[in-house]
């Protein structure tokens, strides 16, 4: 199993282009099951969760072909089986080939997603919208199975604000007969570029961004070719390292405007934050100011930022408060930070940091992405050497993690 070392102490200082969303991709590459064509995805990250979905993919029968960051999938071959083993358990996204499924063959049987542990993650509103849309659900031996002769456009009115149920019922309308409304909808980026590629695959969507999408049903789907929008939690965990490290570095391929949230609590902190057309720069200064985060679903501030910015606060002068929205079980990293040296509380859902201790390097283990990007931060900040175990949770969302960061001057190496 791979470990990253870090020796700590370098300011980050470079330039560093940031790779196109994995949370986009990971919802894009199911989407193509819903037209018998060959669909062209661009800026696609060389991370280890499309793998995962590329591999379910070819067992349906799909052919895909990567050249640089470009993937071609066709899905003309595909038949429809059911989806059970663990690929599918690895990953929450495969959540998404129920809505895919049952949109193109009507029937599907997909094993329960797995993904990150971060508390209870139910589905239970992806299958409210698929039981709305006409669909029948039973769950046998943990698998979802559903069935609907014909999917039928209806209102479907989401109980709680979820990226992963806005995106599989748009997967599953896009094919059914009538109008389908999704009220209270998640509006994050990648929700937009989900509905941007299935436009382009001649889908009928509008109002992605906002909490009413509307989607008109139509059939066929074509084939087309899509760019992936800028993954903007590594951005994000780029700036925020740029910060902890007191160094200056320059995001590029960026949309500005989705960083605003985590830009405008590093300026906050007093950080110098300016906003290219296509990229962000951020200096470090010092003193660090504390600040207060309450992660929101999209424009607020995003949870998968919450834990590297955790790292950070424990650099600030004073004590800093984060309550954590989205996920039950969020903190996790701060177990790991306190043993670097960290001094941080938590009760339930808050963390309280009291911060400017020095951290000092040891053996941490990753537990999930961001809890990863978390330890890497502070290794990043660590006096002497940070090893940090099951690094293939990292790889699940950053793409060579090692080489950006020598890139950006630091002591950081794969073992
Ligand atoms: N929820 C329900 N019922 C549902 C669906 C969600 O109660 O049917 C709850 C969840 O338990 C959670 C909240 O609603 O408390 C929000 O969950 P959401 O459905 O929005 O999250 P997701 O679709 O499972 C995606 C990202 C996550 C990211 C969240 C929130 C993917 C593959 N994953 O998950 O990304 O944290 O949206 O923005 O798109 C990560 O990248 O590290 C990551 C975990």
């Amino acid at each position: 199993m791979d470990t990253l070392r870090i020796r700590g102490g370098r300011p980050l200082v470079g330039s560093i282009p940031i790779a196109g969303a994995k949370n986009s991709v990971l919802a894009l590459l199911p989407a193509t099951l819903l037209a018998e064509a060959s669909c062209t995805i661009e800026n696609v990250p060389a991370i280890r969760d499309v793998k995962v979905l590329v591999d379910l993919l070819r067992r349906l029968g799909a052919e895909v072909a990567m050249e640089g960051t470009t993937l071609r999938v066709d899905t003309a071959r595909v038949v429809n089986r059911p989806m059970i083993d663990s690929g599918v358990r690895s990953l929450r996204a495969s959540a998404y080939l129920m809505g895919a499924l049952l949109g193109r063959f009507g029937e599907a049987v997909v094993g329960l997603p797995g993904g990150c542990n971060l508390g209870s993650r139910p589905i239970d509103q992806h299958l409210k919208g698929f039981e709305s849309l006409g669909a029948t659900i039973s769950q046998r031996a943990g698998a979802i199975h559903l069935k609907a002769a014909r999917l039928r456009g209806t209102r479907i009115y989401l109980d709680v604000v979820s990226v992963g149920a806005t995106i599989n019922i748009m997967l599953a309308a896009v094919l059914a007969e009538g109008v389908t409304v999704i009220e209270n909808a998640a509006t994050e980026p990648e929700i937009v570029d989900v509905a941007t590629f299935l436009n382009g695959m001649g889908a009928r969507i509008q109002g992605a961004g906002t909490d009413v999408i509307r989607i008109r049903g139509r059939s066929p789907l074509n084939a087309c070719r899509h760019a992936i929008i800028p993954d903007r939690m590594e951005a994000g965990t780029y700036m925020i390292a740029a910060a902890a490290t007191g160094g200056e570095v320059r995001v590029d391929h960026v949309i500005p405007l989705h960083l605003e949230p985590v830009s405008a609590k590093l300026r906050e902190m007093g950080v110098f934050v300016t906003e290219g057309d296509e990229s962000v720069t951020v200096k470090g200064t010092d003193p660090l100011l504390p600040v207060d985060i309450k992660t929101q679903p999209y424009p607020g501030f995003p949870t998968d930022l919450q834990s590297p910015f955790t790292a950070l606060l424990t650099q600030a002068k004073g004590t800093s408060l984060i309550i954590e929205n989205i996920y039950e079980e969020r903190l996790k990293h701060v177990l790991e930070l306190n043993r670097m040296g960290a001094r941080i509380r938590t009760d339930g859902r808050m963390a309280l940091i009291e911060g400017g201790t020095p951290l000092y390097g040891m053996r941490v283990r990753a537990m999930d992405p961001r809890a990863g990007a978390a330890l890497v931060v502070a290794g990043l900040i660590a006096e002497g050497e940070t090893a940090i175990t099951d690094i293939h949770q990292i790889d699940r969302s950053y793409e060579r993690i090692d080489q950006k960061l020598r890139q950006l001057g630091a002591d950081v190496w794969r073992e």
